[in-house]
């Protein structure tokens, strides 16, 4: 595997500023290293330049810096789009989520062009499939799914040259616990695929998995890229306090760990997005080091050699 990380340090999207430093502090926990010694070759493209965070109020139409993440989003995709294009593998290191706006409609436009089903794993405490008017908040990285969709704002849903980008049937959505009304009712209309923490309870890690990951493993699926939007807050904030939008009752490390495995397990893994770290709230660095942890186990790093599922 030829990996690439490249740094997008934005919380444009966000209400509290500090996901900014998310990428660094990656780099801190030494990620590249890590990555490494599973036999990834890594190459840093480094943080890009984007605009800064205007910390603007809502506008008429209901969204906070839409100028300024449409802009994030335009290098989210044409970054991941180029290193798509060169067979590579694209891990975003975020910022805010609202960039999987852009990196995933890339994928989507990569696949349209290779003929490569898409596969979309969300984990999230959060939904984030608001559109500007159901918002609570207008912050962006609240409507990435419903952009990706085909709801949200227009410039952010057309990014992928298809509205919509790919179809919610693409997505699967794992640990989700704070969801707002009116994403609620968007879940139903777009027919989701959700297992949210009560699904974790009652069917295990392993049970949802399994059933995130039955269209993906298999020599019939070979033909499948899997991409994984790897929202921070997905975890408990006892063991990952450094998030701006912490919600208790997440997955432990254990439960985490069984996640990153089973993907791991079906080896196809495409494309990474890493968001929604937050330096500033973090406690000496310890989600950051919790992260790259579990990045390890997502690339394949194991206990005892096993067989493919
Ligand atoms: N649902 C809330 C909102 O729309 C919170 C979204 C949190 N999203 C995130 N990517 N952390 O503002
Ligand atoms: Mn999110
Ligand atoms: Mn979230």
């Amino acid at each position: 595997i030829q990996a690439t990380l490249i740094g997008l340090p934005t919380d444009v999207g966000a209400s509290r500023l500090g996901a900014a430093m998310g990428p660094d502090a990656l780099r801190v926990a030494q990620l590249a290293p890590a990555l490494q010694r599973l036999g990834v070759a890594v190459q840093d493209l480094g943080n890009l330049a984007g605009p800064p965070n205007p910390r603007g109020e809502r506008d008429a139409q209901g969204m906070r810096n839409l100028a300024e993440c449409l802009a994030w989003n335009r290098i989210a995709h044409d970054t991941v789009l180029q290193l798509l294009q060169q067979k590579r593998l694209p891990i975003l290191l975020g910022g805010d989520h609202t960039l999987a706006t852009g990196s995933i409609s890339a994928v989507a436009r990569h696949c349209r062009a290779t003929g490569k089903r898409l596969r979309v794993l969300w984990l999230d405490a959060h939904s984030d499939c608001n559109t500007p008017e159901s918002s609570p908040t207008g912050n962006l990285h609240g409507m990435p799914v419903s952009s990706l969709c085909g709801r949200g704002p227009k410039s952010l849903a057309a990014l992928s040259g298809a509205v919509p980008a790919l179809p919610a049937s693409a997505f699967c959505q794992i640990g989700l616990r704070s969801v707002d009304g009116s994403e609620k009712s968007m879940i139903r209309e777009l027919g989701l695929e959700v297992y949210d923490m009560r699904a974790i309870d009652e069917l295990g890690m392993r049970e949802v998995m399994r059933r995130a990951l039955a269209g993906v493993n298999g020599p019939q699926n070979s033909d499948v890229h899997l991409h994984l939007s790897f929202d921070v807050d997905f975890l408990d904030p006892d063991i990952a306090p450094g998030t701006g939008t912490p919600v208790r009752g997440g997955p432990n490390y254990r439960e985490a760990q069984l996640c990153m495995e089973m993907i791991a397990d079906t080896g196809r893994l495409a494309s990474l997005d890493i968001v929604e770290l937050n330096p500033a709230l973090d406690l000496r660095n310890q989600t950051a080091e919790l992260v790259v942890d579990l990045v390890q186990s997502l690339f394949g790093q194991s206990t005892l050699m096993r067989d493919a599922p």
